[in-house]
């Protein structure tokens, strides 16, 4: 008991961005207190009502809230985590060399090119800082992934909320068609956090191509690695061809590693240098930079972790289709639903039994969205479901 409420209390006064939980932390309100940045922070205030998530139990028969991939991380990369304890009374600034070093060989890119933090999210706090400043404002889809528009308006930002097409898709030409003299940043979640939904890629390239000569695009492909061309998809072609376009890559997804925090972004060298000054440069640990190292293009361990992840899926779409309900088919690790009761009391209900999930509200519907986990819980969260529908 009282383990769990440090736990919370914890949480609470951290920063912590899984799949959607938005959280204020003691770094964003000593942000906040810098010149210039306009608010305070009241402390604590929840961005999105995730108080279902905070009351979850430590341990759930189902953790299928914050899009985590419970098949990682890797032997290899676990073991190289371990090797690299005895050593970690160092700074580790050589081998995150390395790890900048292999990224950069396999994408075809200049280290120059390549910014790393603790996680992509620190980096959509730095995009968020340095394309808001003096009130611009930062255009995205709705609903789409909230952390950086919602960091920008915590700070001097405006947010301008561009609805999703028929298919639950980022509407770009109306996003387009929303740029102005004030717009500081386009931001495209491409796969589309909470929908799953992917963009036509020669469209999006087309787009960035067009709008990256008035705004800068922020491409945030951390589901990226769950589509199956992901180096064909992917918009790190539009920063090499010298576009106005910043990438953002996590590990935390398909590599397993959301708990060791680990994500770059990959945009021309002097937006690196531009957004480098809203980051330390300093917060990978020696533990996490030698489990990316060892488990960056593990490609037999991926594809096993994705067909995996499949599997599960393939098992929801079944439960859901057999109970009666639709869903958005999904490119990644996650499946949105329309809900036929009311959203709080389903998740609350579900987490009762032990089903960790979320909830949306979105055009008056209220939609669930389930995380693809192992198939034990898929199991779980399709009993506890049965007796809901
Ligand atoms: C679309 C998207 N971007 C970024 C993040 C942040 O990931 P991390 O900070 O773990 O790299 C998440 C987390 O769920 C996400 O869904």
């Amino acid at each position: 008991m009282a383990n769990s409420i440090n736990r919370r209390n914890w949480i609470k006064s951290s920063a912590l961005m899984a799949g959607g939980l938005v959280f204020i932390s003691g770094t964003m309100n000593k942000l906040a207190a810098m010149p210039g940045v306009r608010k305070m922070i009241p402390a604590a205030k929840l961005v999105t009502d995730q108080s279902a998530i905070l009351d979850a139990p430590p341990v759930l028969k189902a953790r299928l809230l914050a899009n985590e991939n419970p098949f990682g991380p890797s032997p290899a990369a676990k073991k190289a985590i371990q090797d690299a304890i005895d050593l970690s009374y160092q700074y580790p600034m050589q081998q995150t060399a390395t790890l900048y070093g292999k990224i950069a060989d396999y994408e075809g890119i200049s280290q120059s090119n390549i910014l790393m933090d603790a996680g992509s999210s620190p980096l959509l706090l730095a995009a968020a800082l340095l394309y808001s400043k003096g009130g611009k404002s930062i255009i995205t889809g709705d609903p789409s992934y909230e952390d950086l528009p919602s960091h920008a308006e915590k700070f001097e930002g405006k947010w301008v909320k561009v609805p999703l097409t028929a298919e639950y898709k980022l509407d770009l030409d109306a996003m387009e068609a929303k740029i102005d003299g004030n717009t500081g940043l386009i931001y495209i979640c491409n796969p589309n956090n909470p929908t799953g939904t992917v963009l036509d890629t020669v469209k999006l390239k087309a787009f960035c191509e067009r709008v990256s000569k008035k705004v800068p695009v922020f491409i945030d492909e951390a589901y990226i690695d769950y589509l199956p061309d992901p180096q064909g998809t992917t918009l790190i072609s539009s920063v090499k061809a010298g576009q106005n376009v910043i990438v953002a890559r996590t590990f935390s997804k398909l590599y397993g590693f959301a708990g060791l925090r680990c994500g770059y972004i990959v945009a021309q060298p002097e937006t690196i240098k531009a957004l480098s000054i809203y980051t330390t440069g300093f917060s990978l640990s020696a533990t996490t930079v030698a489990g990316a190292i060892a488990g960056y293009r593990e490609t037999e361990f991926l594809q096993e972790a994705f067909k995996k992840t499949m599997a599960s899926k393939e098992y929801l779409y079944s439960v859901l289709k057999k109970e009666g309900y639709t869903y958005i088919p999904s490119a990644t690790n996650f499946v949105m639903f329309p809900l036929k009761m009311d959203g709080k009391q389903f998740v609350q209900e579900m987490m009762k039994r032990g089903v960790g999930i979320r909830n949306w509200k979105l055009n008056g519907q209220e939609w669930c969205r389930v995380s693809i986990g192992r198939m034990d819980e898929m199991e779980a969260f399709a009993d506890a479901f049965k007796q809901l529908s």
